[in-house]
């Protein structure tokens, strides 16, 4: 059970021509896996040149070395300020010709630095309905909040964390017995559908701007 919005068809998805995504993740990349399941599968017209990491054993490294993607270890804690985290991300998207960033789990607060390197081309996806439930454990929040209705966002990247405008969102129960695993199993079924769909969505939007 849940709801999507909106939905588009293959058609509606078509890219005139290939989009290179930059990825950038923390954890597992379970959503990363899934960007390239769509490449591969004729989905999403994209390819990754190069996926960065910023924790050391983060699971999603075996995943792209997996898909035959570049993957670059950018570990935060070898940067004094999050600015320079980011100076040196966008030294590796710009150096690779990256039309949209997507960060996929990215755990870190992203500055101006990025933002404005790549304006309006940043995409985040977020465990929850936003506006509602912003910042980290919003499974839990939700669940704490006791509300019956949450799900999934992506969106494009603001200064302001899990802000800015909606590209895609879906919806889902929850049960009286959930648990955070069990109700962010349900939220992630629907990230995976939808990532690819709103990163296809995006691209359309860039390539018909320039
Ligand atoms: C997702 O639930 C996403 O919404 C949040 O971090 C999680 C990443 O999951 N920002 P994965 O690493 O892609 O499996």
């Amino acid at each position: 059970m849940s709801f999507i919005s909106p939905l588009l068809t293959p058609e509606q998805l078509k890219l005139e021509k290939t989009v290179k995504l930059g990825v950038m993740a923390s954890g597992s990349g379970s959503n990363f896996e899934v960007i390239c399941e769509a490449i591969a599968n004729q989905q999403l017209n994209g390819e990754v040149p190069i996926l960065i990491y910023n924790n050391p054993d983060a699971k999603v490294k075996e995943r792209g070395e997996r898909w035959g993607v570049k993957t670059i270890l950018l570990n935060h804690r070898n940067y004094k300020k999050r600015e320079d985290l980011d100076q040196a991300i966008v030294e590796v998207f710009q150096a690779h010709n990256i039309d949209l960033i997507i960060m996929a789990g990215w755990m870190r607060i992203v500055t101006k630095v990025l933002l404005e390197a790549f304006p309006n081309k940043v995409i985040n996806i977020h465990p929850s309905l936003l506006p509602s439930f912003r910042g980290i454990h919003a499974v839990e929040q939700a669940l704490a909040a006791k509300v019956k209705v949450t799900g999934c966002t992506v969106h494009l990247a603001e200064l302001e964390v899990d802000h800015g405008p909606i590209l895609m969102q879906a919806a889902v129960p929850i049960f009286e017995d959930d648990t955070s695993e069990t109700l962010h199993a349900r939220i992630q079924e629907q990230e995976h559908l939808i990532f690819p769909q709103a990163i296809a969505l995006r691209a359309q939007q860039i390539f018909t701007e320039k």
